[in-house]
């Protein structure tokens, strides 16, 4: 059978992880495929630095629109990163009939309903699993193994660069910025790292989790966002001493009048498997109905793990290239038509312990003065 022809929108860590993984694992991954994947094109800014990963088996353009508009494309890899120009590319590519990988959960997050409006239009597939947890296939659980269940919730270490950073900071008392600067030579920051510690990135990954969860669409601005910026060494350490460990969580959750949908840094008991989930690992838990609670880790971040995801969602497509769009999983797991509009909770509405640090005078009263005030708040602590 002739070879797929890809095309890549991006040649840095996750697309120039992509074309290492496709060169290295090429016999194995055609004997899944069932057919050839060839890159055939790649649109980046820098040509002399793409030309030096790909020497001459690429072709390499500064044009993205010639990527998009390629005769011979099958499918368009997007990994620029942002929301323009990866949204205009993104719909153009749907629009001239070529399937799309992406791993960009903030394209997708905010503008992933008229995406898959548009693919399915022109039935064609979508795929994301790198856009969530890296290398964790947990958009695949979800979608497709946990499809009897009705998700109860889904919590989880979401951000590679957080964990990284909370991690750092505990084990060898590392200042915050010293240990962004190492993540970002990693490779596993986003191009503007306040995504990361602000909780924005988490958000979005979050927010996709949850529509594939709960059959909503995607709803990022409903989404409540708190990141690591405001944590001290001190909290890491009065954490450790209580028997906790703080982890920035994204927690999507039913409840009775609707979703939670929220990030926030967490303290979770050390004896908890996921609180020694540890550097740039993921973790991401899922309760179903029916299967109970299960877990999912692995890295979250970095050039072959996110490569790995990319790579599997090229087989999927090219093994389904040829299939009746109905027989096409649906992108966020339910019938387009049978997503529903429970509404996301603000946080106000939303019931949960919270972990206070107040500094207080030393002097006689002064605890009672703050219960006093909690109380009056019908605050219990
Ligand atoms: P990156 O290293 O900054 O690479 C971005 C690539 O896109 C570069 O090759 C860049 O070209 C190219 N590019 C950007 N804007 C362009 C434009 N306007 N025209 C042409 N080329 C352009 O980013 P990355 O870390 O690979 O991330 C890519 C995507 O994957 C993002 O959506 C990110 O959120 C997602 N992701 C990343 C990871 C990770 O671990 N890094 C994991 C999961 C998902 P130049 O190099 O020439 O500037
Ligand atoms: N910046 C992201 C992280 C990349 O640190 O998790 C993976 O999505």
């Amino acid at each position: 059978m002739k070879p797929i022809k890809v095309g890549l929108l991006g040649l840095g860590t996750v697309g120039g992880g992509v074309f290492t993984v496709l060169q290295r694992n090429q016999e194995e991954i055609t004997r899944r495929a069932g057919r050839n994947l060839e890159v055939v094109v790649a649109a980046v800014r820098d040509v002399a630095k793409a030309q030096q990963l790909v020497g001459q088996q690429v072709e390499i353009t500064t044009d993205p629109q010639a990527v998009v508009n390629h005769p011979e494309i099958d499918i368009v890899v997007e990994v620029m990163g942002g929301y323009e120009p990866a949204r205009t590319l993104v719909l153009q590519a749907l629009e001239n009939g070529k399937h799309v990988v992406t791993a960009n959960k903030a394209l997708l997050a905010v503008h992933g309903n008229e995406i898959f409006a548009k693919a399915r239009e022109k039935g064609l597939m979508v795929a994301f699993e790198a856009a969530v947890a890296g290398g964790i296939p947990i958009i695949k659980a979800l979608r497709e193994g946990l499809t009897a269940n009705r998700v109860e919730w889904i919590a989880g270490i979401i951000n590679g660069t957080c964990n990284y950073i909370l991690s750092e900071m505990r084990d060898k008392g590392l200042a915050f910025g010293d240990v962004l600067q190492a993540a970002q030579a990693l490779g596993y920051a986003e191009a503007d790292p306040t995504f990361d510690i602000e909780g924005i990135d988490a958000a979005h990954k979050l927010t996709i989790l949850a529509s594939i969860g709960f059959g909503v669409p995607v709803q990022f601005d409903k989404a409540y966002v708190e990141g690591i910026t405001q944590l001290t060494q001190q909290d890491i350490t009065y954490a450790e001493q209580l028997g906790y460990r703080i982890k920035l969580l994204g927690i999507a959750k039913r409840a009775a009048t609707g979703i939670e949908l929220r990030v926030h840094p967490t303290l979770i008991p050390t004896k908890q498997l996921i609180a020694n989930v540890e550097g740039v690992m993921n973790a991401v838990l899922v309760k179903g109905d029916a299967v109970g609670l299960t877990l999912y880790s692995g890295r979250g971040a970095g050039a072959e793990p996110t490569a790995s995801a990319v790579v599997a969602d090229l087989v999927d497509v090219t093994r389904m290239h040829t299939a009746d769009p109905e027989n096409h999983v649906p992108h966020l797991a339910f019938q387009a038509d049978q997503l529903t509009d429970m509404p996301i909770l603000p946080v106000a509405e939303v019931t949960t312990s919270y972990y206070l640090r107040l500094a207080a005078f030393d002097k006689p009263g002064v605890l009672a003065d703050v219960t006093r005030i909690l109380a009056d708040q019908q605050i219990s602590i």
